[in-house]
């Protein structure tokens, strides 16, 4: 369960939830998102949590194993390809992470952070070596977890660094809320102003609760398949999506008001973390502690988050095709590290490396949160409500008639998988 919240816990709730909220107008984007949340993204967490647990297999080997002879298996395949190029780019972004939270420690926010403009942000993410030099190390942080194995290495590892990393959030929290001047950001995160939705607004809210909850690219699949069968599923994935909500809430309650108290305003875009907080850290009171601990936390969410998009690729070649997982780990390391190196030179050392009129970064970026991913989970959706069918979903709901679930709930969920969740998706990402 822990890592399950360690894997929807990341950069997707500090890096773009806060910007999205302030790009799309505060709090009528937070609602949209809830109900995202809700009615679309949970069904369809516990759609790819009976896919896992079911099989007890990789995210490939599910599909064959459920549904023999079928292709579907290639929904699967589609997840380990999307993990793959999600952890290149997220990695990048894990690596400035612990750049900021080096130079925090040194007390070392070059005077351009300090004050408050793109300038050292913008030459070093569009620098040859550094960017790469960080990446190396936060990638390699993520091999010794997962070279440890899941129970030793990912369980032991998110179980100690999950309530850390909630803890720290909210110190910061607190932190921003009590600045003067901070219940401007407050009201802004809260009260919403309807008219600014558009369908804009919409596709925003449910690209970012997918990527959030991490669904339909296998990470789910993968670590259910290494649950117990008595595991109750409706409470693993509800603990799950609950945490990775209160956690992008209590980051956005520690981001938005500083911005507030400071003047500033909260549509940067992704900047916000990496340009406007240091400028807040470098300006306010107890500041240099704060922005410690809001790098440390950033680092170790979007760790918890890559080594379970890593474990996808490492379940599928060592579980598929009898690989010895040392080898599979090392080899995987090398191959992010040398697509992620593309990604990073994407930003301007290699302005070339470009693909469709997008940085190869923000085209992985692209296709990973608006067509991998919810590609990934209609055909999930699809998989579980038509293929393995009602009988099925409310036999691993309830652990095959042990755990009390009432009737109606069995069947509003079923219906929701079967029709709502696919269909919904569908005509959003049509209307698009
Ligand atoms: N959910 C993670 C985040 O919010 C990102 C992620 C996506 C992780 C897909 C795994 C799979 O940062």
């Amino acid at each position: 369960m822990m890592a399950l919240a360690g894997s929807a816990v990341g950069l997707g709730n500090l890096w773009r939830f806060p910007y999205l909220v302030g790009q799309n107008g505060g709090a009528a984007f937070i609602f949209i998102y809830l109900l995202c949340v809700i009615f679309l993204c949970l069904p369809m967490m516990f759609s790819e949590f009976i896919v896992g647990r079911r099989s007890q297999s990789d995210a490939v080997t599910a599909f064959q194993k459920l549904a023999p002879g079928t292709k579907f298996h290639l929904v699967g395949l589609m997840g380990v390809i999307a993990s793959f190029l999600i952890v290149s780019f997220y990695c990048v972004v894990g690596g400035w992470g612990v750049k900021y939270f080096m130079d925090a420690c040194l007390l070392r926010f070059s005077s351009e952070a300090a004050a408050g403009t793109a300038e050292s942000y913008t030459s070093f993410i569009s620098g040859a070596v550094p960017p790469i030099v960080y990446l190396f190390i936060f990638l390699a942080l993520n091999a010794v977890v997962v070279f440890l194995g899941v129970k030793k290495g990912i369980e032991s590892f998110s179980k100690v660094m999950m309530p850390i990393l909630f803890l720290l959030m909210v110190v910061i929290a607190v932190r921003s809320l009590t600045l003067p001047g901070a219940s401007a950001g407050l009201e802004y995160l809260f009260k919403a102003d309807f008219s600014k939705v558009t369908s804009k607004t919409v596709v925003a809210a449910m690209g970012q609760a997918f990527f959030s909850l991490s669904l339909g690219v296998g990470t789910i699949i993968t670590y259910a398949s290494y649950v117990d069968k008595n595991e109750n599923i409706l409470r693993c994935s509800s603990v799950a999506a609950l945490s990775d909500t209160v956690f992008a809430l209590i980051a956005g309650c520690a981001i938005i008001p500083a911005v507030f108290a400071f003047g500033l305003s909260p549509n940067e875009g992704p900047g916000l973390l990496f340009v406007t907080l240091p400028y807040i850290f470098s300006n306010m009171p107890f500041g240099g502690l704060a922005a410690i601990l809001f790098f440390l936390a950033l680092i170790l969410a979007a760790l918890t988050s890559s080594i379970s998009l890593l474990e996808v690729v490492i379940s599928y070649v060592s579980q598929h095709f009898k690989v010895n997982r040392t080898i599979v780990v090392a080899c995987s390391f090398v191959c992010v590290m040398a697509l992620g190196s593309l990604c990073s030179l994407s930003l301007g050392a290699a302005p070339g490396i470009r693909l469709f009129g997008k940085s190869l970064f923000d085209l992985f970026d692209y296709i990973s949160a608006n067509i991998l991913m919810t590609g990934g989970s209609i055909l999930i959706t699809v998989f579980v409500g038509w293929k393995l069918g009602k009988k099925t979903i409310m036999e691993e709901l309830t652990n095959r008639g042990s755990i009390k679930v009432p009737d109606w709930v069995l069947n509003v969920i079923c219906f929701v998988i079967r029709y709502v969740a696919p269909l919904a998706v569908l005509v959003i990402v049509l209307f698009q």
